[in-house]
């Protein structure tokens, strides 16, 4: 097991990358802890929770509305939880984004914390202290900044997760190599396989490592200005994509890293090699590198608000592997881009 603590705005955060579920019990802030699950989770894992309240919600997107929230401060309400309960999310991004801001806001606020059962949640939605759900056709747009006190990444669960969500994973894990760490680019490419058969020790450092990285830039700046934009890595293309494909999150991100690269490469910022790498690390690990899509419709997706060829979309780039840059790129120079 490996521990690490993120000092964030509204206090310290302990992150336990290969703590198993049963544990749970030991990290619990308060003697009544209300536990907030997805269906499938519950199914799975619920005979290992501990005692206390369960409230489970639905699965997929649709759900993570104001909606359902309202519905679960109602069994809240119901049970008459006060603010000695503490609330643990234990599943996907979307149960950890929705338990996270229901805890930010029953009562004004209680305590609480994760178990991320996806390696999404694990490397990702479960650091940063971001949480909220979606509202009017819009992602994310209602929420709040709150760090859980603890997350537990229970290694084994990942398991039992669908090949495309391990996808969604890896490819976050690539992409905190790819602006962060050379070193761990390079392990990656050694340990691909061994990563792909979920191996205990080469994930627990995968996990570990991404986590140091989306965690420094989180902490150098908690609330989005500048260099956590750099966690942007391929998602500008990335969401383009997804929006017009419908194709999962994991697999556009893929798709859009290699885009980005091709821009750093245009621009002198990385060698063709050094995009090979990208492309044959993401291959190893079953991701797309390139498909085929409306590129009228994902240049509109990503320039949605832009009217003019010149007006410019922010851009995280690589400068070198292990390096990124923010830049801003106008709408005429990405129409030209070779690999689109
Ligand atoms: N807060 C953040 O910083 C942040 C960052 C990235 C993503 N997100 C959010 O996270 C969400 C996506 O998260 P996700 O990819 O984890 O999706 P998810 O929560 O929908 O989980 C994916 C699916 O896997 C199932 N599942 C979860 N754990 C399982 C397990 N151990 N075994 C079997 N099945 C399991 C779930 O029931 C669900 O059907 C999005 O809403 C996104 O906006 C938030
Ligand atoms: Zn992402």
């Amino acid at each position: 097991m490996k521990k690490l603590q993120i000092q964030g705005v509204g206090g310290l955060s302990t992150i336990l990358v290969g703590e198993p579920l049963k544990n749970l019990t030991h990290y619990l802030p308060t003697q009544h802890p209300v536990i907030i699950t997805d269906e499938n989770v519950g199914q799975r894992y619920a005979d290992q929770f501990p005692p206390g309240h369960v409230i489970t919600i639905g699965t997929g997107e649709g759900i993570k509305t104001l909606e359902t929230i309202s519905r679960i401060y109602s069994e809240l309400v119901a049970i008459e939880a006060d603010r000695s309960c503490s609330i643990v999310g234990v599943g996907g991004g979307i149960v950890c984004d929705m338990a996270g801001f229901v805890a930010s806001t029953y009562l004004r606020g209680v305590r609480f914390g994760f178990v991320a059962t996806t390696l999404l949640a694990q490397v990702d939605a479960s650091v940063g202290g971001k949480n909220g759900v979606n509202f009017g056709g819009y992602k994310n747009m209602v929420g709040t900044f709150n760090q859980p006190e603890f997350v537990l990444c229970d290694l084994k669960m990942l398991h039992s997760l669908p090949e495309t969500q391990l996808q969604c994973g890896f490819a976050e894990i690539v992409k905190h190599a790819a602006i962060a760490d050379a070193g761990m680019f390079e392990a990656l490419e050694k340990d691909a396989e061994k990563a792909l058969t979920l191996d205990p020790i080469v994930v627990e450092r995968l996990v570990y490592d991404s986590l140091v990285i989306k965690s420094s830039f989180v902490n150098q700046d908690e609330k989005e200005t500048g260099e956590r934009r750099k966690l942007n890595f391929g998602h500008t293309f990335g969401h383009a994509i997804e929006k017009v494909t419908g194709i999962p999150h994991g697999q556009a991100v893929s798709v859009g890293m290699v885009l980005a690269a091709g821009l750093s490469q245009q621009r002198g910022l990385i060698t063709a090699r050094e995009k090979e790498r990208l492309c044959a690390l993401l291959e190893q690990l079953n991701l797309p590198t390139r498909m085929i899509f409306d590129k009228k419709a994902v240049l509109e997706a990503l320039g949605k608000d832009k009217k003019r060829e010149n007006e410019s979309v922010h851009f995280v780039l690589l400068n070198g592997l292990g390096r990124a840059v923010i830049t801003d790129i106008s709408l005429a120079e990405l129409r030209q881009l070779r690999d689109l």
